[in-house]
């Protein structure tokens, strides 16, 4: 079917029946149009996305159009009206299906417990800094060993990457057990693996022991190539179960239209309601004693007479014998440089409504660019969660593309009813692809951290939690050698090391000395860009109702400069993560301070007041 045009619009209202769309220069039939004026069916239009409009289906009232034919250079009007009895008419949007705010589908209907900031010093046995999987778990279990537990969480529990995960429980990681057998040796790939594999069993038997509503369901999970070349890598990969003893089949068919190369499945792996279950563990946390603080952001750690102190921006003290660092990216770093030993990924999430019945199963394709599919169940409706598009957070360019190429590929695979939620959220990879997960710097077995799961938090951060209980208990744990912190494989380390350092380097480089011709004047409503004011670079966001709020765009952390994703309207930095709202608010880590308003730069991280270097 030939599109009519595209439109563009930058200002929608609402009238009676109509929505007014009034749109900027486009393509009809031929004619470059200037400004144009569509009246169309209220709720039709969804996104101030450009959506298509197709001379079919969806009526129109009215279309005004202001042109510009190039070769007379002269400007006219063009009324269309009564289109409908013309027949011109509009298929159901493209991108205009999608939602206009990015929301996870798992916070819908939940009555999360709610916590207030913690006011007071206090001293604990355990301090566990943020609330996702990896501390809430940490914090269920060590509860429940009798220990005093308290748990700071900077903004709301389960809010993190953990409230906008995928939620698949597994052991297959994409391809990565070929890889880690090249890399650290059959006895160190297998222990990931039992890692991963104990906790998915601990999640089932948590479930089921504490009788947890929570939507938990086996399931298959499968690896899948569409091209010949990845078809071998499959192959390679089942080659490495059989090495590590890991039960899985090959196949070449999937129950979608999708063209396989060949699958690979590991039977009987899981999925489930992230936050029904880990709402269940925050309860039993304060059922057993422990202590919830949220809003409560942990800014540093030091010793005394033993102890470990954690303070709080607040400048509250939490006295402790442990300190289990579970913020994601870890809050205090000491001298570990974690900062250049991980970089962010960044992926998107649609929540679908599908015309047939979903077949089961959780599946991730091997080829770029990525595509991972499961069900979810809401208000006994069948969700599909189509995930996919990685890039490096800050790296992603018009990130509202990375949305429309997962409908495109939910439009070629399913028959899509409704689009009921979009949502994106970051992970951690590090540099041999393993979790750091044990003692923050060799010999700091006070504070221990876990980080870099690379999207396998689920078990990843459970396995984490599970080791942390070992360790504070005094007991042994398998796993310490393979997820050390401190480890250094050299062959896979020591190049990641160079290639993501240089790719810092490269955007610290790069710094202010990239400054467009574009002025605040030019950025539309609704749009974030990088301007130039006073020859100055800085970011510009200009809201729904024309408010323009400008950053610096000097990342606080160390420097790089941050750039802007159109698609959860926030200023991401491409070196470490870091992402600040339009406003220029810390969102996540590692930087701790806003974006500044004044000019800023990589000097003034090192050299001011409050540099915290
Ligand atoms: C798009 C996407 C899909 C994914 N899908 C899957 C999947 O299907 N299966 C799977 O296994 N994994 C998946 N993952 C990975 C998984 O979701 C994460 O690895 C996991 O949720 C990380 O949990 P966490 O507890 O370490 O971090 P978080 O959930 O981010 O929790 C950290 C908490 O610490 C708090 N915090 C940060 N700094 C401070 C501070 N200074 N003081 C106090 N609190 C602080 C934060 O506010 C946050 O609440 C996915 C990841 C992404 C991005
Ligand atoms: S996150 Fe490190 S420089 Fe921005």
């Amino acid at each position: 079917m030939t599109p009519l045009f595209s439109v563009q619009p930058f200002f929608v209202a609402s009238y009676n029946r109509y929505d007014v769309v009034i749109m900027e220069e486009s393509l009809f039939q031929g004619i470059n149009v200037c400004y144009g004026v569509v009246i169309i069916r209220r709720g039709l239009f969804r996104d101030t996305l450009p959506f298509t409009i197709y001379p079919h289906k969806i009526r129109l009232s009215l279309i005004v159009l202001f042109t510009k034919r190039i070769a007379v250079r002269k400007q006219e009007m063009l009324i269309l009206e009564n289109v409908e009895a013309e027949g011109i008419s509009m298929t159901e949007q493209t991108n205009g299906r999608l939602p206009k705010n990015p929301e996870p589908l798992w916070r819908e209907d939940m009555d999360i417990p709610e916590y207030t900031p913690l006011e007071e010093h206090i001293e604990t046995d355990v301090v566990v800094v943020g609330a996702g999987i990896t501390g809430l778990t940490s914090a269920y279990l060590l509860a429940k060993e009798g220990l005093n537990v308290t748990v700071l969480e900077a903004g709301r529990i389960l809010n993190g990457t953990t409230g906008h995960t995928t939620a698949k429980i597994t052991a297959q990681h994409g391809l990565i057990y070929d890889e880690l057998i090249q890399n650290v040796g059959q006895s160190q790939a297998r222990l990931y693996y039992e890692a991963n594999k104990e906790a998915l069993d601990f999640i089932k038997e948590t479930v089921n022991e504490d009788k947890i509503e929570c939507d938990f369901k086996e399931q298959d999970a499968y690896l899948y190539a569409t091209t010949e070349r990845s078809a071998s890598k499959i192959e390679k990969e089942y080659e490495a179960y059989q090495k590590l003893r890991i039960g899985g089949d090959l196949g070449d068919q999937l129950p979608f239209s999708i063209q396989v190369s060949r699958t690979l499945r590991m039977k009987s792996q899981a999925q489930f309601h992230p936050l029904r279950y880990l709402s269940q563990l925050a309860e039993q946390v304060k059922k057993n004693g422990g202590n919830m603080y949220e809003q409560t952001t942990a800014v540093n750690i030091d010793k005394q007479d033993g102890k470990r102190i954690v303070h709080t921006r607040n400048e509250k003290r939490v006295t402790a014998d442990f300190v289990l660092v579970c913020s994601h990216f870890p809050f205090y770093e000491g001298s570990a440089f974690y900062s250049a030993r991980m970089y962010a990924d960044r992926s998107y999430i649609l929540g679908v409504k599908t015309k047939h019945p979903y077949p089961g199963g959780m599946y991730l394709s091997v080829d770029q660019p990525n595509r991972s599919l499961r069900s979810a169940q809401l208000h006994g409706e069948e969700i599909v969660l189509i995930g996919g598009e990685s890039h490096k957070t800050g790296q992603g360019k018009d990130t509202m593309k990375h949305y429309q190429a997962l409908e495109k590929f939910g439009q070629d695979v399913f028959e899509m009813k409704d689009i009921a939620y979009r949502w994106s959220a970051q992970d951690l990879t590090t540099l041999d692809k393993l979790p750091y997960i044990g003692e923050l710097s060799p010999g700091e077995d006070r504070v221990l951290i876990a980080t870099g799961f690379r999207k396998w938090g689920m078990t990843n951060g459970t396995a984490a939690a599970l080791m942390f209980r070992d360790l504070v208990l005094g007991k042994k744990s398998p796993y310490v050698e393979v997820f050390s912190p401190s480890r250094f494989n050299v062959h896979p380390s020591l190049k990641n090391f160079l290639v993501e350092n240089g790719d810092v380097a490269k955007h610290l480089m790069k710094g202010k000395l990239d400054v467009p011709d574009r002025r605040p004047e030019d950025v539309a409503k609704g749009e974030g860009k990088i301007v130039s004011i006073k020859g100055h670079r800085k970011g510009a966001y200009r809201d729904e109702n024309g408010e323009l709020f400008v950053v610096d765009t000097t990342c606080t952390h160390v420097g790089c400069e941050v750039e802007w994703n159109s698609g959860d309207c926030t200023w991401d930095c491409p070196c470490h993560g870091s992402r600040f709202s339009y406003k220029g608010d810390v969102i996540e880590g590692p930087a701790e301070k806003p974006l500044q308003q004044h000019d800023h730069t990589i000097f003034d991280n090192f050299t001011s007041e409050d540099s915290g270097y």
